[in-house]
């Protein structure tokens, strides 16, 4: 389910046009961030992919499909969309709001109800305090968490999410940024996520698309955004994040632990159980070496694990830039983390070591 705009243009009655002749393919499972300052026309692009604005000329094609085959109601239940001011209906409670697609998807209320608590607990606002609330009886932030969480309700394969976090402060928003990044490394959504924050770009994008004045500048990964902006206006734009600032560590490469992969069980289903050097991480991985687990965790005799608990795994991509995997490594409660290529393979890994070393290397140069 990805989502290709073609030659897309929006004017609005006056002026200039809101979108210019965008051209951009967003892949299935991917998380694209639009950035550029205000008016530049990314709630336009987003309005566009569910019909709420029509293209003045151009094509967006949603799985294939020019959104114009689609019946447009049916084409919005199949889109989740988080707006910009939240858009929660007031006179419906918490619960009424996130269970609105559900409920026209017509599903029992036992597995509504059930889907409503576990949206819940993900960004922890217990079922028992707030699901009978009205949204005034909530902060912005908290109102902002449902408006995410209407999103997902009824697990739509494509996500438009318009600032979701902006209103909150930094903290609830990191964690939202984390919970979103978990969710997605099991999910595999097809994300487009609007924003004005380029750390919350840089960290979630798996591509960072930069806009201004209706026009896209630059479609790029992090790492190449930071080493190759396009221009002036990008590299005002990327600020700390370009590479030629004082990042300490010039590339991820530079972070990663070299070691052996070694296979230590293969399972009958093809997948495998496999550990880098030394590090005590193990990792699940399917035949084509796509990172499905890992635990931190094994037993002496790895015959055994069937018993253990993989955990989704959160990794740091070969395209992140070195500071977006040391936060990353940071934030997490692990002492090592996967580092996946862009096909989801596992191809090493990032340890509290390894990181330290890399660091420790590049404070023994400048003191030189
Ligand atoms: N319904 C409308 N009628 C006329 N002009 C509009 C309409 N909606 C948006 N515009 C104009 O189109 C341009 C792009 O607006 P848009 O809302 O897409 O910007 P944005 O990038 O989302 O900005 P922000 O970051 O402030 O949310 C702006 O110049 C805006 O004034
Ligand atoms: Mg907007």
């Amino acid at each position: 389910m990805g989502v290709k705009f073609e030659e897309v243009v929006k004017t609005y009655q006056s002026g200039r046009p809101a979108v210019h002749k965008l051209s951009l393919e967003v892949q299935t499972g991917e998380l694209l961030v639009m950035i550029g300052p205000s008016g530049c026309g990314k709630t336009t692009t987003l309005r566009m992919v569910n019909r709420l604005e029509q293209p003045t000329s151009g094509t967006i094609y949603v799985n294939g499909h020019d959104v114009r085959s689609y019946n447009p109601i049916e084409l919005r239940r199949g889109i989740g969309y988080t707006i910009q001011q939240t858009g929660l209906l007031p006179h419906m409670t918490v619960e009424q709001n996130i269970e609105l697609v559900p409920r026209l998807l017509k599903w029992d209320k036992k597995r509504r109800q059930q889907r409503t608590h576990e949206l819940l607990e993900l960004v922890n606002m217990s079922y028992e305090t707030f699901a009978h609330r009205y949204p005034r009886q909530l902060s912005g932030g908290q109102q902002q968490r449902i408006g995410v969480l209407r999103a997902l309700a009824a697990d739509p394969p494509v996500i438009l999410m318009d600032e979701p976090f902006g209103a909150l402060d930094p903290i609830s928003r990191e964690s939202l940024q984390t919970e979103l990044k978990h969710l997605q490394a099991k999910l595999h959504k097809t994300i487009i996520f609007v924003t004005h924050d380029i750390d919350e770009a840089m960290r979630l994008g798996d591509r960072v698309a930069i806009l201004r004045d209706g026009h896209l500048l630059q479609v790029a990964t992090p790492t190449e955004l930071a080493q190759a902006p396009q221009d002036e206006f990008v590299a005002k734009f990327l600020g700390r994040f370009l590479s030629s600032s004082q990042s300490p560590v010039a590339s991820i490469q530079q972070l990663i632990q070299t070691g052996e992969l070694h296979v230590l069980l293969e399972l009958p289903s093809g997948e495998r159980v496999v550990q880098i050097g030394d590090v005590p991480s193990w990792f699940l991985i399917d035949e084509r070496g796509v990172l499905k687990g890992i635990t931190y965790q094994m037993p002496e005799d790895a015959q055994r694990c069937e018993q253990t608990l993989w955990h989704e795994p959160v990794a740091v991509r070969e395209t992140d830039t070195p500071d977006i995997a040391l936060d990353q490594l940071a934030l997490e409660d692990t002492s090592s983390l996967p580092v996946i290529d862009t096909e989801h393979r596992l191809t090493g890994i990032i340890s509290h070591r390894s990181a330290i070393k890399a660091l420790s290397n590049t404070v023994g140069r400048h003191a030189l």
